[in-house]
């Protein structure tokens, strides 16, 4: 090996040391945030805007749900409310109960849970709007006001709903 080859072959070894080590060290690193858990719960933005969103579909759905003429406006309304929905799932309060504080995955488990069973519910909707199934569209209105509730009933600090 003459000089020339020796300090390009060296040359190529450091480059590939500088391109390795770095990602070898970031399987060390702290991992990402958990999913789920906002930086400050008064910094809650991102959940607030799709809560807001959910509210705005909830107002037009209670006028036009029955109506069959709005069947298309609704079934927007509901696809709409399913990505405000799924835009919620990974901005879950920071515990601010006694029993959220003593184990927060839970805390935020149960609120990814209802998350989801809102997103189903919303799904049902539509396919029962869909389908103008009358008796279906009424259960899972219900349903939607139930989890609304008991949503707010734990996750929401301040009583500052409608
Ligand atoms: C159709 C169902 C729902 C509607 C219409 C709705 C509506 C709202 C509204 C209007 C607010 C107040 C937003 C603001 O002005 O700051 C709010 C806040 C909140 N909701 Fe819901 N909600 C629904 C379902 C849920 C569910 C299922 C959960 C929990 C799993 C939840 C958790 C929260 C939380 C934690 C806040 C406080 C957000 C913040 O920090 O500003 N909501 N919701």
């Amino acid at each position: 090996m003459n000089a020339t080859t020796k300090f390009f072959s060296l040359s190529l070894l450091a480059i590939l040391a500088l391109l390795i080590l770095p990602a070898a060290g970031s399987t060390a690193q702290e991992p990402d945030a958990k999913i789920g858990t906002t930086e400050k719960a008064e910094e809650n933005d991102e959940l607030e805007k799709n809560m807001k969103a959910l509210k705005k579909g909830m107002r037009f759905l209670s006028r036009n749900l029955e109506n069959p003429q709005a069947q298309e406006a609704v079934i927007q309304t509901l696809q709409s409310m399913q990505s405000s929905a799924i835009g919620a799932f990974s901005s879950g309060p920071r515990p601010f109960t006694e029993e959220g504080n003593k184990d927060p995955e839970k805390w935020n488990l149960g609120f990814r849970q209802r998350i989801l069973d809102l997103t189903q519910v919303l799904l049902h909707l539509e396919s029962a709007v869909f389908t103008k199934d009358s008796n279906q569209v009424k259960a899972s209105w219900q349903k939607l006001r139930d989890l609304k509730k008991d949503g707010h009933s734990i996750y929401l600090e301040e009583d500052e709903d409608e």
